[in-house]
């Protein structure tokens, strides 16, 4: 299902996209059709978001394109195994603390102590829990835990992320705070993702593509390029555009129901 990742990369290697979906369906063990048939590609250093209402199958394509749910129908082609997620629900270690949920990962991957423990600093830093490092997950609120597992996600530098709501339970502000980050990060570290989001706004901002889907049946009904993507040099962004690219992707949702 998934290829290695390419140890001797060529130009043409290069311009491979890291994921490709060719008419990949999911179809679940009690015979619920979850997506139909549906192409998608994930460009090398591209961040592409779905956006759909509530049992469209976003989760399940994400899941498909980490491994962890089997595809039904088609082709899947990922050409990296290095990849971090970052679950709808945060998923931590209740008898471990903060810092110690945060280099697990990083601890799995065979990263020696001393990199994981400067990794997880930075990382903490990034999330702005610094001094809740040796809290423990019952400890914290909501939006805290997801900042947790954001920053075991960014620990080990993947090549993929895949992200699942990751601030939907964050105040405004400090979810205007970890896009800026997360952006950031992005344009340091060269990475691929693929961000579910149930915002508008959210989706344009992050976003170099948008896939917006539709229920009944769960499938993609337009993947749309961004006007003004983030750049690596961080340059201002086409805010009209983007504006009218997020009016665009609202009509197009209030008929997805
Ligand atoms: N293990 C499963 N067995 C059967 N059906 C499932 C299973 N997991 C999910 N589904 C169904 O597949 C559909 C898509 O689910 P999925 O979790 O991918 O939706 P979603 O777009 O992520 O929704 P939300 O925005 O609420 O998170 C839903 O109708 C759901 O009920
Ligand atoms: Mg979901």
């Amino acid at each position: 299902m998934s290829t290695a990742t390419l140890t001797t990369p060529d130009t043409t290697a290069a311009a491979e996209p890291l994921i490709e979906f060719a008419q990949v369906e999911k179809t679940y063990s009690n015979g619920f059709q979850a997506v139909t048939p549906f192409d998608l590609s994930v460009g090398r250093g591209e961040i592409v978001s779905l956006v759909g209402p509530s049992g469209c199958g976003k989760t399940t394509i994400i899941r498909m394109a980490a491994g962890l749910s089997k595809i039904t129908g088609g082709t899947l082609t990922r050409r990296t195994d290095d990849l971090a997620y970052v679950f709808q629900d945060p998923t931590l270690l209740a008898w471990r603390n903060v810092r110690s949920n945060v280099e697990l990962v990083a601890k799995l991957k065979g990263v020696d102590k001393a990199t994981r423990r400067d990794l997880a600093t930075r990382a903490i830093e990034t999330v702005g829990l610094s001094a809740f490092e040796k809290a423990l997950p019952r400890q914290l609120s909501g939006g805290m835990k997801m900042r947790v597992s954001l920053a075991r996600a960014i620990t080990g530098a993947p090549d993929l992320l895949m992200m699942d709501e990751p601030f939907a339970a964050l105040d405004e502000f400090t979810r205007a705070t970890m896009q800026a980050e997360l952006l950031r990060l992005w344009r340091v570290n060269d990475f691929s993702a693929m961000f579910i989001t149930h915002s508008i706004s959210e989706a344009v901002t992050l976003g170099h593509r948008i896939v917006v889907m539709a229920s009944k049946p769960g499938r993609i009904q337009a993947v749309i390029d961004s006007p003004s993507p983030p750049t690596k040099d961080g340059s201002p962004r086409d805010e009209r555009a983007l504006a009218e690219l997020g009016a665009h992707v609202s009509t197009l949702l209030a008929g997805a129901h």
